[in-house]
């Protein structure tokens, strides 16, 4: 018998949406579920992405040129398709993963004020053919979201963005879900945790519920 392909699974949210909490939560959920599923994460995900990770988050003296930042983006990408989420899927593994392109079309195309060109190139070079089944958006208010991500301690490159950047990506991603409503689920992430982690698994085993129907 054919091996069914994995599932592809990822979380999206601003800046301090509390996306680790949650993805940890559904990974458990889904084990529980009898479901075979790795975590992984973007930039990221393998010993090179890693690496290029470090290069993006780092502040240093010379600025990052936006493009510069979306072709790391997308090197690192290309490498943690390639070596994990591809040969996952194709074994029948389910993947969470914390962000994949939504963040860039909200961080480079509408952050960085790039557009979607780019971006939509690039995932075409990237990732042809792969897309998320299902992507939950972790929605909070920017001033929100900041105030808990500068108190986890020294802000990284990202993070020390202003507030009209993280508008601008919030917007992206609020597209986003409008764009693709089956797709992209937006969580109310600003309310406690107990509320959002509730939501988080109601719309997770919506999917759950497809799934095990053949329609997802
Ligand atoms: P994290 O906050 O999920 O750890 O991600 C690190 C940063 O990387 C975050 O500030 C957003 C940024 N990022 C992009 O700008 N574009 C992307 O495509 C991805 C995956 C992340």
């Amino acid at each position: 018998m054919a091996i069914q392909r994995g599932r592809f699974i990822t979380v999206e949210g601003g800046e301090g949406a509390g996306k680790s909490t949650h993805l940890s939560t559904m990974v458990d959920y889904l084990r529980a579920e009898g479901i075979d599923v790795i975590s992984t994460r973007e930039p990221g995900g393998t010993g090179v992405a890693e690496a290029i990770r470090e290069l993006l988050l780092a502040r240093r003296d010379e600025s990052l040129d936006p493009l510069t930042e979306l072709l790391l983006v997308f090197a690192a990408r290309a490498q943690h398709v390639a070596r994990v989420i591809r040969p996952a899927l194709a074994v029948g593994r389910w993947v969470v993963c914390d962000r994949f392109t939504d963040a860039s079309y909200a961080y480079q195309a509408a952050g960085r004020q790039m557009g979607p060109h780019p971006v939509t190139l690039l995932a075409g070079l990237v990732h042809p053919d792969l897309k998320p089944d299902l992507t939950l958006y972790l929605d909070v208010p920017t001033a929100q979201g900041l105030a808990r991500a500068r108190s986890r301690g020294r802000p990284d490159r990202f993070e020390e963005e202003t507030d009209p950047f993280f508008d601008r990506v919030r917007q992206g991603y609020l597209d986003l879900a409008a764009a693709e409503p089956d797709r992209m689920k937006t969580v109310n992430a600003a309310g406690d945790l107990e509320y959002v982690r509730n939501k988080v698994l109601a719309a997770l085993d919506v999917f759950l519920a497809q799934y095990r129907q053949g329609r997802a």
